[in-house]
C-alpha cells in the first residue's frame, strides 16, 4: 500500500496582538499597544514577538533564549495565563476566543523592567533561601570519589518528577498566595526544596523545613492554579502539600498552619465538619479570642445567636470510611508518583 501523504490544514487569520508596554523609570504606568498581524497556523506566541519586532516596532522588549520550552525564560502571559512563549500556539487561543484578538502582558507578581521583561530577582533570592542544591550525607555518599552513590528506582521516583522544571515561573506568575502576601516563596521555590530534601543523598532537610516554613509553607491556599499552568506538569500544589506533611512528620507541629490541619482532620472524623467558630483558638491559642468576639458581634449585631459548638452532620458513621480511602489513595498516589 502507497504511504498516505498527511498535508496539515493551513489556516491564517488577521488579528489583533494587544501587547503591555512599559519602561522602568520612564514611564508612569504601563499601556498596551495593538499590532496587527497575520498570524498562520504553527505560529507561536514568541514568533509573533519578534516578527512585530522585526517588522513593525524594534524596540519591543522581550525575553527567549531556547526556543524550545527548555530554558525557562519567555513566560509571558496571553489572555491572562501564563505560558511559556516560544511552545504556546496563537492560531487557537485566536479562534477560541473568536475576537481575533489576544493580549500579552508580562509574568504577574514581579516587578516589569521593560515592556514583557521582569526583574526575577525577587523569586532567586527567595529559591537562594531554600538551599536548592545537595548537601551529601557521609552515609550515603562514598568517600572514594571513584565510587557512585547508587539509588533505587523507588528512592528517584520519589522527585524524578520534579527534575522537570525549567524555573519558567509560571506557576510563581499564576499565584495567588504570592499576588496576596509578596513574601510568600510561592510553589516553585518551596517544590524545588521538597525535591533536595526528599534525596536520600542529602543531609539538610531540617533546615529546608524551616527555611519553608519561614517563607510561608502554610501560606498556600492550594487553588491549584500553579497545577494548571505548569508546562512541564510538575504539580507544584501536590509537591507544596507533601512539604507540609514532611515537616509534620519531621516533628515541626507547632505552627498554626500544622494545628490548623489537625484540627480539620480531627472535627471532620468527629462532626463531619469543621468546627469554624472555634478555629481561631485552636490555630492562634488565647489570641484567637479576639477574632471569635468580633465575629460573634457582627453577627449578634445581625439578630443572629453566635454558636461555639458544630454539630454531628447525619451519616456520620461513614466518614470513617471515606477516611480509609483518602488516606488509601494517597497511599497509592505515593507509590505511583
Ligand atoms: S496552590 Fe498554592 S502555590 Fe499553587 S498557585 Fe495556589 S496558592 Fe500558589
Ligand atoms: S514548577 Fe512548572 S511552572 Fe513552576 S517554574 Fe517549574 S516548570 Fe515552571
Ligand atoms: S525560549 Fe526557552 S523556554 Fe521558551
Amino acid at each position: 500500500m502507497a504511504p498516505v501523504k498527511i498535508t496539515p490544514k493551513r489556516e491564517s487569520l488577521l488579528a489583533n496582538i494587544r501587547v503591555q508596554r512599559f519602561t522602568s523609570g520612564k514611564d508612569r504606568s504601563p499601556y498596551f499597544d495593538n499590532f496587527k498581524l497575520e498570524v498562520e497556523t504553527g505560529m507561536t506566541v514568541l514568533a509573533a514577538l519578534r516578527k512585530i519586532k522585526d517588522e513593525q516596532d524594534g524596540s519591543l522588549t522581550f525575553r527567549a533564549f531556547c526556543r524550545s520550552a527548555i530554558c525557562g525564560s519567555c513566560t509571558v502571559r496571553v489572555n491572562g495565563r501564563s505560558v511559556l512563549a516560544c511552545s504556546t500556539q496563537l492560531l487557537p487561543i485566536l479562534k477560541d476566543f473568536r475576537k481575533g484578538s489576544v493580549t500579552i502582558a508580562p509574568m504577574a507578581n514581579l516587578p516589569v523592567l521593560r515592556d514583557l521583561v521582569v526583574d526575577i530577582d525577587p523569586v532567586i533570592d527567595k529559591l537562594a533561601k531554600m538551599h536548592p542544591y545537595l548537601i551529601e550525607s557521609p552515609e550515603r555518599v562514598p568517600e572514594a570519589l571513584e565510587r557512585e552513590s547508587l539509588m533505587s528506582r523507588d528512592e528517584l521516583n520519589a522527585f524524578d518528577y520534579m527534575t522537570d522544571c525549567i524555573l519558567c515561573g509560571s506557576c510563581y506568575s499564576a499565584c495567588s498566595s504570592v499576588a496576596a502576601d509578596p513574601s510568600y516563596a510561592g510553589p516553585l521555590t518551596i517544590a524545588k526544596a521538597y525535591r533536595f530534601s526528599i534525596d536520600v543523598r542529602d543531609s539538610f532537610r531540617g533546615i529546608r523545613d524551616q527555611a519553608a516554613i519561614d517563607q510561608g509553607l502554610w501560606s498556600c491556599v492550594q487553588c491549584r492554579k500553579c497545577i494548571k499552568v505548569c508546562p512541564k506538569d510538575t504539580r507544584p500544589a501536590d509537591t507544596i502539600r507533601r512539604t507540609r506533611k514532611l515537616t509534620i512528620d519531621d516533628g515541626i507541629r507547632d505552627t498554626p498552619g500544622s494545628r490548623r490541619a489537625k484540627a480539620y482532620v480531627a472535627d471532620i472524623k468527629r462532626f463531619g465538619q469543621v468546627n469554624k467558630p472555634m478555629l481561631p483558638v485552636v490555630v492562634f491559642g488565647t489570641k484567637g479570642w479576639e477574632a471569635i468576639e468580633v465575629a460573634e458581634a457582627a453577627l449578634t449585631k445581625q439578630g443572629l445567636e453566635p454558636t461555639r459548638r458544630v454539630c454531628k452532620l447525619p451519616g456520620q458513621e461513614g466518614v470513617e470510611g471515606i477516611f480509609g480511602r483518602v488516606r488509601a489513595i494517597e497511599d497509592e498516589e505515593e507509590q505511583g508518583r
